[in-house]
């Protein structure tokens, strides 16, 4: 199959790779292509400059290319209508309608369709009056939850015991010509469950847990996620096909009774509440960095899923299948993320990261100099993956891999999958390794 891939992060790096090699580490024969993609990207697709929000020119590239699929990684080419223009040249596109990205697009929006589905969320009111603030935020008290409207690139959110701050990020939001949706604040263990959609038929993938905060102990600002992993020993049994029949499949389904069918992946930010699961959030995306760790444990072809996702064709899909393994995957930023990451810094060890078994490396904000050597290019620079027979086993890998990058000034969180390996080795003290 002749694919294009548009974007350039870690996310895209995994989808290319999971696209190029099977589980095994063959070549699938998949022919890829990759705008603008990175230099790890390079290694398994053929690169090329084009303004992914420009939507006439991805499809005119895709028709140019003559490929098969184009598969969208980000949100922000897919809130303008990109994936609709693909599909207007007769090429199968996986990614929603700008209708149906409306989902991450508009948080109200999602309030609405969640509100019309039925499906269980945070309380909330939107907000496009900075005099009607304070009410909104007394309605549910502290901890105080305000989200920008619209896309906000990870900074939307701001969750604070302090109304000044709260009401100052209300503010500013408005004060730019944009609305806010206060909502109550939601307790519990958060989850990402990405669910492949052709409009009608809706499939899981396993679900994942990130870390979003900066510090370490979940400390410090929200960023787009500094690891992640899978499986999810301690969640409860069942929750998939709870998230299934009481989120995915009710939010599918009215989007499609709406006339705007969701064709792609819906990414379901959840909490684990003590009165049940609800919804966070709502991307029409895939996560970053949870697909890295999701496609790690994949064992069926991601390119034909995919495919079959963009043709409605997902109810004749076999059944998914997972590798027994379990991955991790750390996130190395550059200095001064997220505020303002500092670029152009070299980079060394990619090489040797990738030898340590078990373990690869993704790139995300990655560029070569004009000496053709690798630096940093971005704020989350490398997402390092480990994977193993048990969680423990790939935190391992994933960590040796860390240790062989040299990037000045680069930081990591050292607690990624921390928590979940010290459970799993306090309940099974007779093995460190137990299966995750
Ligand atoms: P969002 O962009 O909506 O996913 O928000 C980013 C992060 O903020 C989430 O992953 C949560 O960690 C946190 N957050 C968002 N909404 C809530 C909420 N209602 N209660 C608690 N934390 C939240
Ligand atoms: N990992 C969070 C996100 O992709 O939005």
């Amino acid at each position: 199959m002749r694919i294009l891939v548009i974007g350039s992060g870690a996310r895209e790096h995994a989808i290319v790779r999971a696209l190029a090699l099977t589980p095994s580490g063959e070549p699938t024969g998949n022919v890829l292509f990759a705008a603008p993609g990175n230099p790890g990207i390079g290694d398994f697709a053929e690169r090329s400059r084009l303004d992914i929000l420009d939507p006439n020119a991805v499809a005119a590239r895709a028709v140019e290319l003559g490929v098969d699929l184009v598969v969208i990684g980000p949100e922000a080419p897919l809130v303008i209508g990109v994936a609709d223009a693909v599909r207007d040249a007769g090429i199968p596109c996986f990614g929603p309608s700008i209708n149906a990205a409306k989902l991450e697009g508009s948080k109200s929006f999602a309030k609405q369709i969640m509100s019309a589905a039925n499906v269980p969320t945070a309380g909330s009111v939107t907000v496009d009056d900075v005099a009607a603030l304070p009410a909104a935020l007394d309605q549910f008290g502290p901890p105080y939850v305000v989200k920008n409207d619209g896309l906000a690139a990870g900074k939307g959110v701001v969750v604070t015991d302090d109304k000044g701050v709260a009401l100052a990020h209300g503010e500013s939001v408005i004060g730019g010509g944009g609305k806010v949706v206060v909502e109550e604040f939601l307790d519990g263990p958060e989850v990402s469950l990405f669910c492949i959609t052709d409009g009608t038929t809706v499939v899981p993938l396993a679900p994942a847990q990130d870390f979003k905060r900066l510090g370490e102990g979940d400390t410090g600002p929200n960023t787009g996620g500094m690891g992640a992993y899978s499986p999810l020993p301690w969640s409860p049994p069942g929750l998939v096909d709870d998230v299934l029949e009481h989120v995915a499949r009710p939010v599918i389904a009215e989007m499609a009774r709406r006339g705007t069918p969701f064709q792609g992946v819906l990414y379901c930010g959840l909490a684990l509440t003590s009165r049940g699961v609800r919804v966070v959030e709502f991307n029409v995306r895939f996560g970053d960095p949870e697909t890295q760790v999701v496609l790690a444990r994949l064992r069926s072809p991601l390119a034909e899923l995919l495919l079959a996702a963009a043709r409605g064709e997902l109810a004749d899909f076999p059944p998914l299948e997972w590798s027994d393994d379990a991955a991790v995957v750390v996130v190395i930023a550059a200095e001064n993320y997220p505020a303002r990451p500092v670029t152009g810094t070299a980079i060394e060890g990619v090489r040797r990261a990738s030898e340590v078994p078990g373990g690869y490396v993704l790139q995300a904000g990655t560029d070569l100099d004009k000496g053709g050597r690798l630096v940093s290019a971005g704020g989350r620079v490398l997402s390092v993956v480990g994977l193993g027979p048990s969680l423990e086993a790939a935190q391992s890998t994933a960590y040796l891999g860390v240790a062989r990058v040299r990037l000045a000034g680069s930081h990591f969180r050292s607690d990624i999958a921390a928590a979940v390996t010290r459970d799993l080795r306090k309940h099974n003290p007779g093995s460190p390794g137990a299966a995750g």
